[in-house]
């Protein structure tokens, strides 16, 4: 089994050069603690292309990936089975349905890992939200980061629940229809797809985190890219001022308030903030929730937040690798220095 080495320096493997796998190499690349062993892919074009540009070791998933990599003129370090044997946990970041099939690989070699959430929570038998059960990963061989509607939802209701201001939530998550990048090759136009059931996957997906929560979600489709838009009606615990509910969503260092009386109106121009703050990929890594749209009536609470699904899971997954590690035993602790190393700070005062 290989062991943390190097005066408590992680070395990380990232499986899956893709839009999650780049974000979690550069955003591990960041850390003090940690170290990037390298990335595996099975692609030969501009995307390979761009982590050796990065200054990362380029492994193929096998040698014709690599022999294939070499042919196309890229400098290749070996094959993922290299790649694995100097790495102390991997992160697997391939499409839905690969990592699965990945798990035995990892298990046979002793390595920790984590998958994303595409897989099912039995991949792993653990989900991971940081501000929600970061100590029961620690030390464990194995999570799952759960995916970025999930992600939003428990960071969410957490923050409600920690406050004491949480019985039951009920979601309308409208969901991007493709990543940006692959625009060309799927979406939606002029329609809107509902899931087919409700509640929908991600309710369910939430209690694999905490099962506490009394949440029930619905979710459609819409033809656009950028991120996805939730709308929440709360159940309180009791009357509650707007004031109140705010400070709790303000105790989540992940959680930015956004105003619309500061011309952030729209998906678009919160993008636009992010890259004019300067943020690798226009990455919003927080949940961006309208504090002056968030209405209180008695004991119910309305709100809505914008979930960039390309960027919320990566400052979990730098967390899931230091809780499973057990490099940093408390959960503030590991969320303060991803934060730090990533530029998550208060947008607004
Ligand atoms: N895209 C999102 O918004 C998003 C958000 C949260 C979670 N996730 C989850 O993250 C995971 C990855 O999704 P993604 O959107 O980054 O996918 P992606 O298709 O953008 O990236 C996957 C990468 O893996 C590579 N790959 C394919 N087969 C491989 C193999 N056998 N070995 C090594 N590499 C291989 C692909 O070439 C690609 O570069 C999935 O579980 C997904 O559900 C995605």
């Amino acid at each position: 089994m290989n062991s943390v080495t190097d005066a408590n320096t992680i070395r990380v493997a990232v499986n899956g050069y893709g839009v999650i796998g780049k974000r979690v190499a550069a955003a591990v690349a960041l850390q003090g603690d940690m170290s990037l062993a390298g990335v595996s892919d099975v692609v030969t074009d501009w995307r390979a292309g761009m982590a050796t540009r990065n200054g990362f070791r380029l492994f193929g998933a096998t040698s014709e990936h690599a022999s294939g990599m070499r042919a196309a003129g890229l400098e290749v370090a070996g094959t993922l089975d290299d790649l694995l044997g100097q790495a102390d946990l991997v992160v697997d970041c391939t499409p839905k349905g690969v990592s699965a099939k990945n798990i035995d690989g990892y298990r046979r070699r002793g390595l920790k890992f984590i998958v994303q959430g595409g897989e099912k929570h039995e991949a792993t038998g653990h989900s991971f939200v940081a501000e929600a059960n970061y100590a029961s990963a620690l030390g464990r061989e194995a999570t799952r980061v759960v995916s970025c509607n999930t992600t939003s939802i428990v960071r969410t209701l957490t923050a409600l629940k920690r406050a004491g201001l949480l019985r039951r939530a009920r979601g309308t998550l409208l969901r991007r229809a493709t990543d940006p990048w692959e625009s060309h090759v799927s979406g939606i136009m002029n329609t809107l797809v509902p899931e087919p059931e409700i509640p929908s996957h991600q309710s369910r997906d939430a209690q694999t985190v905490d099962p506490d929560l009394d949440v029930v979600t619905m979710a459609v489709k819409v033809p656009e890219t950028l991120a996805h838009l939730h709308y929440w009606s709360v159940q309180m615990t009791r009357r509650a001022s707007q004031d109140e509910v705010l400070d709790a969503f303000r105790a989540s260092s992940r959680i930015a308030l956004i105003r619309i009386s500061d011309g952030l109106v729209a998906l678009n121009t919160v993008k636009e903030l992010m890259a004019d703050r300067g943020r690798p990929n226009d990455n919003l890594y927080e949940v961006a929730l309208w504090a002056d749209m968030l209405s209180v009536q008695g004991d119910e609470l309305f709100y809505a937040y914008m979930v960039d699904n390309q960027a919320i899971v990566i400052p979990e997954t730098i967390d899931a690798i230091r809780a499973l590690t057990g490099l940093v035993h408390d959960a503030h602790e590991s969320i303060a220095r991803t934060n730090t190393a990533l530029g998550i700070e208060t947008l607004f005062a």
